[in-house]
């Protein structure tokens, strides 16, 4: 209990999310590789390309954010609604202050702690911008929502090329790509020899699930979709309460928690309860099932399943928080290609950074969730 109060509160330094996006990002390219892979990145962008480049949270697929036809193509590659958001990804805090209209000082006590990092920061934004900037370019929005990602490549790029739009690089409604892989999945054209979508490759995403997403337009912090910069995070550095989005919410805070989200192909159901309980409600379903099932299971509750089901794919999500929040898009789009027809994973503890990875798996498992 204490030590998870301690990691929810203390959670990973900066400096180590640095050392681990750099280390993925070393078995992939040399330095010199990886500045002429940016610099070139950088030059489609400038020419109103589009670019896949990794961060450490997912990857994103980015656009000029001030050029209004590169920003439109973004939203219809993905398939997203016009009417969400994009996050303005930046690499040092005078953009912030160009983008920013008169942010609280607790705003500064969150970029002091968290950034580079996986924390984006909605803010009123600066009358002087274009009114579209930060959304679809045939919308107005009155805040933007900035982030300064914590990772070589996506720094080095960001450098080049100025401040980028990018939404995660998935189709619109599929897991987060947490590899370049997953991106060519849903983006198959982008390795032709005449795809103009170009992409930066850094390994695997470190984090594994998207930042955290907090309001800083009012007097105290307000969560829009959580990640692993934690409500105790936030509160720990800004000394100030942080409203919480509820659970299961009608009206949606952020204008992309209300799409479907997520969500593999196949039906999923979460199951809530102790390991062994979980396990045996989970065999009883798979030998009833008809279907190929896929389990996904916690390191601990793997032991309870020596003799798995014929018909059952048991993929395993972690044996701990961070492991877990790494692993599980790459789980449910591994689920995909195995083609199984329903998936039955095990509900993980909601507290630190289970809170997010609970929002993640409920919204792809459409709210199902049976406690055994
Ligand atoms: O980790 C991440 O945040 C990744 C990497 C690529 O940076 N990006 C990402 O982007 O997850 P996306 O577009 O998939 O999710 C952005 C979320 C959406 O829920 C969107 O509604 C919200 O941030 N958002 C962006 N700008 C906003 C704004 N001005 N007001 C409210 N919500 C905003
Ligand atoms: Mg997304």
């Amino acid at each position: 209990m204490i030590i998870d109060f301690l990691d929810a509160v203390l959670g990973e330094s900066t400096y180590e999310l640095w050392d681990k996006a750099v280390a993925s990002a070393k078995g992939v390219y040399s330095n010199a590789q990886m500045k002429k892979a940016a610099v070139h990145a950088a030059e489609r962008i400038r020419e109103g390309g589009l670019v896949v480049f990794p961060t450490e949270t997912v990857y994103g697929l980015g656009a000029d954010a001030f050029n209004a036809s590169a920003v439109a193509r973004v939203y219809s590659e993905k398939g997203r609604p016009g009417d969400n958001p994009l996050i303005l990804h930046i690499t040092n805090t005078e953009q912030f202050e160009e983008l920013a209209n008169n942010p609280p000082p607790y705003a500064y006590e969150l970029i002091k702690a968290y950034w580079p990092g996986p924390l984006t920061l909605v803010a009123n934004k600066k009358f002087t911008l274009p009114a579209w900037v930060g959304g679809h370019p045939d919308k107005s929005t009155s805040t933007v929502g900035i982030r300064m990602p914590a990772h070589p490549v996506a720094m080095a790029f960001l450098k080049e090329a100025g401040i980028v739009a990018a939404p995660s690089a998935n189709k619109s409604g599929k897991p987060s790509p947490t590899a370049l892989s997953h991106v060519l999945e849903d983006f198959p054209k982008i390795e032709s020899e005449s795809s103009d979508i170009t992409a930066l490759d850094g390994g695997s995403a470190t984090i594994g699930l998207e930042s955290t997403v907090i309001d800083i337009t009012g007097d105290h912090p307000k969560i829009l979709r959580h990640g692993t910069i934690t409500a105790e995070r936030i509160s720990l550095v800004t000394k100030l309460p942080t409203h919480d989005t509820p659970k299961n919410v009608a009206v949606p805070q952020a204008p992309g928690m209300k799409y479907k989200h997520y969500a593999p192909r196949a039906e999923m159901t979460l199951i809530s309860g102790n390991a062994i309980d979980v396990a045996a409600y989970i065999s009883k379903c798979a030998e009833e099932s008809d279907h190929r099932v896929g389990i996904l299971l916690q390191e601990k509750t793997r032991g309870c399943f020596p003799y798995p089901p014929s018909n059952a794919e048991i993929l395993v999500l972690g044996g701990d928080d961070k492991a877990m929040a790494r692993n599980l898009f790459a789980c449910l789009r591994k689920f995909d290609q195995m083609g199984v027809g329903k998936i039955y994973a095990e509900a993980v503890n909601e507290s630190g950074i289970g809170v997010a990875i609970m929002d993640r798996m409920r919204k792809a498992a459409e709210g199902r969730v049976i406690d055994v």
